[in-house]
């Protein structure tokens, strides 16, 4: 058998192992994944009558537990994203950070697939903190309310090998906040972004 054939064997040989041995890939009861990377929040484009919302792209990474091969739970946290606030159709006036952890349920359609595609739907806790202001807001003092809201996910996982795998996840999350100025109510902005996210992952 020369050196190429032999090669060749072992290389089939692997490979059927692979497709009909995907059992490693399986999640099962007591499993953890991590997942870590970047989600570009994009609120949606009209927030409030006064102001409106940017975009920002930060490092997240969520932890997932299996209770079975398909169902686990979700914890989403990030480094705090920064927004800037503008007037509608005007200069920005002001901008926020927040931190957004998300609690979901999970589920995992082909949990042996080298392809994984899952959803979610879970509660996302909203903190901003951090309101500065500027331009026509300057010296006024801008304070915006946590948010509880729903939060959906829906993401595929694509194994690299036993452990590690790439993902991406789309995410809508329901995030509307009270905003005062000087105390007083000035409106509620609806955030509800579209959240982005590419990750690495490591399932141990
Ligand atoms: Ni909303």
């Amino acid at each position: 058998m020369t050196n190429a054939r032999s090669l060749a064997l072992a290389i089939a040989c692997s490979a059927g192992a692979a497709l009909a041995a995907p059992a490693a890939l399986a999640h099962e009861a007591g499993d953890w994944i991590v997942r870590g990377g970047f989600h570009t929040v994009d609120p949606k484009s009209d927030n409030g009558d006064i102001v409106e919302v940017d975009s920002d792209t930060m490092f997240t990474f969520d932890v997932t537990y299996f209770f079975n091969a398909n169902v686990g739970v979700e914890l989403l946290a990030a480094l705090p994203f920064k927004h800037d606030i503008g007037l509608v159709d005007g200069p920005t006036v002001a901008s926020t950070k927040h931190l957004p952890p998300t609690l979901s349920a999970v589920y995992h359609f082909m949990p042996d697939a080298k392809v994984q595609p899952y959803v979610g739907a879970g509660v996302n806790y909203t903190i901003f903190f951090d309101e500065q202001t500027r331009g026509a807001l300057d010296g006024t003092n801008l304070s915006l309310d946590n948010s509880v809201g729903l939060a959906g996910t829906v993401g595929v996982d694509i194994a690299l090998d036993e452990r590690w795998f790439l993902n991406a996840v789309v995410r809508y999350i329901d995030i509307d906040t009270d905003a005062k100025l000087d105390g007083a109510d000035l409106e509620t902005v609806s955030i509800d972004p579209w959240a982005f996210g590419l990750n690495v992952g490591y399932k141990f």
